[in-house]
């Protein structure tokens, strides 16, 4: 009998998720970059979420809507839009990313490209604290993949991460 724990089955659903919505994403519409252009309030912003390719246009998009119908704060929402800005300077299509992610659960030490990705998260909070971006995004975005920083509360980080998983 084949035995698969629980948090390995969640861990592949969700990888099998990204790979095929992936490329099936489609570009943000007029309508949709009004409303971010909006939400995230700053043209150096929206350069930043522009940046990165339409699969992670559109997941930040929808997790930040997510966060919107839940009546999050607007801080919140655009952390679920930008959370994932770093994985643009590793430039990987979705296999290169499925490999990198299966590597890691087998604690295969990254190298080049796959190393970028792998540390998407505080390459991206370095380039939103460096646009002077409140704390709490800049603390989500280095840590999503990993723990609760302590600048979120257990309500805000259990939003995110929702947001960021079903999107
Ligand atoms: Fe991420
Ligand atoms: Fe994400």
């Amino acid at each position: 009998m084949c035995r698969v724990s629980r948090n390995a089955e969640l861990q592949l659903g969700h990888l099998a998720r990204r790979f095929f919505s992936f490329a099936a994403a489609r570009p943000l519409t007029a309508e949709e970059l009004d409303d971010a252009r909006i939400r995230l309030g700053s043209d150096e912003l929206v350069n930043l979420f522009l940046a990165q390719p339409v699969a992670d246009q559109r997941h930040g998009y929808d997790a930040g809507l997510w966060l919107v119908a839940r009546e999050m704060p607007s801080w919140t929402v655009q952390a679920g839009m930008l959370h994932d800005i770093g994985k643009r300077h590793a430039r990987m299509g979705r296999w290169g990313r499925a490999t990198t992610t299966a590597l890691s659960w087998v604690k295969v030490v990254p190298r080049g490209r796959m190393s970028i990705y792998t540390a998407h998260g505080s390459i991206g909070a370095e380039e939103l604290a460096a646009r002077g971006v409140d704390a709490r995004i800049v603390a989500y975005t280095a840590h999503h993949h990993d723990r609760r920083p302590t600048e979120l509360t257990d309500a805000e980080w259990n939003q995110l991460d929702e947001a960021d998983r079903r999107n």
